[in-house]
Order: structure tokens, then C-alpha cells, then sequence
């Protein structure tokens, strides 16, 4: 991919409130986003990790307090300007109907195409790029809304590629994949990241995976931050406790050194094993 790279951006959220209606989500959120690095965020449902990529991305207007990049305002920001900078891949982005996938794709070039000089080579490039890298190309001319969840998901990645930000939120971006298209999205992303330094924010539900993949790991919990730093330090069994309600184990995983979060349920474990071997 051509880069458009214009150096390392700064990624701040400031006494952040985040609500909707009477709903609060975010009191007063204070976090930086390592810049050139992979962060994960981690939570459990409906605690605000959305919320707070949408308002990253300026799509939800903060109560309080400010998202910071560069030290400017992104809610100050013409959309146009910041989507050259920052692109966000929704949770559960909506195409429009009967578009297809090289239609999708080529709409990530929007913030780049100037009012007169419309489509460009450079364009093309990028396109191509994007599919590539999320093997889509063989479906460029299949309407987007036959394709399967995981086929649509990797479309959805590749136009988040095809945008070429230096900064891409990404809200749980291995949703629907198989456990190889997994590793291959998370690896493309460290791709990105090692080869042109984009900065990546993603959430993530597989704490291993997060664990795994992110040189910073944000644990969100309470309306706040729980906790947020390398993943040995930050994916403990009392963090697990705390922000999932969950007894779980934590051992060294034996492929990549990291922290692997092995859940206790009420079944099948070695204990329980024993308990009704004896009954
Ligand atoms: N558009 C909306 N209007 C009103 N409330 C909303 C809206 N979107 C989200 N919420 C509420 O805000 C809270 C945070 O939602 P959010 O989608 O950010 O959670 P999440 O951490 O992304 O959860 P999940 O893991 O389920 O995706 C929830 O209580 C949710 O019901
Ligand atoms: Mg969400």
C-alpha cells in the first residue's frame, strides 16, 4: 500500500462524559492511546467500548471534556479532514442495499477525492490493495448483502484498509470470522501497524487474543477505566474478577509468552471432575 503517512499522531480522551439521554456511560474518562502501537480494549457488554469509538471518531458529541488529536478537538474537526487521519470500522456497520463489494470498498477513498479531480489511479491502488489484503477479490462484484457474516466482515476491514488512516478503531473487528480468518485479520493489523505505523485501537472480546496482539491493553469497567498497560500487568484474575464478574485461572501462554485467561466455570473443571467421580 502507498503510505500517506505523516508521522506519529496523538490519541487523548480529557475528563471525558459520555450519555445518551439520561443514561450515563462515561463520567470522566482520562486516556492516551500509545501512539504507533496496537491497543486493545476490553469490557464487558454494554459497558461503553462503542460508545467511546464513536466519540473517538467524532460520530457522538461528548457531555464533558474533550477527544484530543494532534492536541486538537476531533469534534472541531470538518468530518472530511479527520477521516484522512482517522477511520473507524463500526460494530455493526449498515451498507447500503444492493451495493457491491468493490462499490463498498472504493467508498473508503471518499476522504481523499477532491471535489473536481473525482476517482484516481492512486484510488484504484488502494482498492486493490485492500481486497488483496483481505483476500475479497474474488468477490468484487457480489452484492455486499449476499455475502456470508464472514465474508461481509473482511469486506467491512477492507474498506476500513482502503481509507489509509494513520489511526484505525476498529470495534471488535474478528466478529463472525473462523478462528484462521481471526488470526489473519489480527496479523494483517500487525502488519499495518509494524510496516507503516499505524496506530491501532481495537476492542476485543478474546481476552487471549487481546492479550496476544496489543502492546497496551485498556480494561473498561464501572463508567471508568479499570486499568490499562502491557497485558502482564493489566490481565490478572483480578482484573478478570473485577471487570467480568468471572473466577478464572491465568497462565503463561506457552506460544507467545503472554497472559492466557483460562475461565472457572461451574462445570468441568478438574474439581468438579472429582466431585461427581465420587457421588
Ligand atoms: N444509541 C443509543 N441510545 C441509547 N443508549 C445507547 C445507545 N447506544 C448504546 N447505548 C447504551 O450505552 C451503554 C453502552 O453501550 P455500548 O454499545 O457502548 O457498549 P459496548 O461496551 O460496546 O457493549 P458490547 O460489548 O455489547 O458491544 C449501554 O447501556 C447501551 O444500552
Ligand atoms: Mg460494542
Amino acid at each position: 500500500m502507498t503510505s500517506s503517512q505523516t508521522g506519529p499522531h496523538t490519541l487523548t480522551t480529557e475528563d471525558l462524559a459520555l450519555g445518551y439521554g439520561d443514561r450515563e456511560v462515561f463520567a470522566a474518562l482520562d486516556l492516551d492511546v500509545p501512539s504507533g502501537r496496537i491497543t486493545a480494549i476490553v469490557g464487558a457488554n454494554a459497558c461503553g467500548k462503542s460508545t467511546l469509538l464513536r466519540s473517538m471518531s467524532r460520530l457522538l458529541t461528548p457531555r464533558r471534556g474533550h477527544v484530543l488529536l494532534d492536541g486538537r478537538q476531533v469534534h472541531r474537526m470538518p468530518a472530511k479532514a479527520l477521516a484522512r487521519t482517522l477511520g473507524l470500522l463500526p460494530q455493526s456497520p449498515i451498507a447500503p442495499e444492493g451495493i457491491t463489494v468493490a462499490d463498498l470498498v472504493g467508498r473508503g477513498r471518499h476522504p481523499h477525492q477532491r471535489l473536481l479531480s473525482r476517482w484516481s489511479k492512486e484510488d484504484d491502488v488502494a482498492v486493490a490493495a485492500a481486497l488483496d489484503a483481505t483476500a475479497t477479490a474474488d468477490l468484487a462484484d457480489r452484492p455486499v448483502d449476499e455475502l456470508s457474516g464472514g465474508q461481509r466482515q473482511r469486506v467491512w476491514i477492507a474498506m476500513a484498509l482502503a481509507q489509509q488512516t494513520d489511526v484505525l478503531l476498529l470495534d471488535e473487528p474478528t466478529t463472525f470470522l473462523d478462528v484462521s480468518h481471526q488470526i489473519e485479520v489480527l496479523d494483517l493489523l500487525t502488519d499495518l501497524n509494524r510496516q507503516r505505523g499505524t496506530t491501532i485501537v481495537m476492542v476485543l472480546h478474546d481476552l487471549n487474543l487481546a492479550a496476544r496482539y496489543a502492546d497496551h491493553l485498556v480494561a473498561l469497567a464501572g463508567g471508568g477505566l479499570h486499568a490499562a498497560g502491557a497485558p502482564g500487568e493489566v490481565l490478572t484474575a483480578e482484573c478478570v474478577r473485577a471487570v467480568f464478574g468471572l473466577d478464572s485461572e491465568i497462565i503463561v501462554d506457552p506460544v507467545s509468552g503472554r497472559p492466557l485467561m483460562l475461565p472457572l466455570g461451574r462445570h468441568h473443571t478438574l474439581d468438579d471432575a472429582r466431585e461427581r467421580h465420587r457421588t
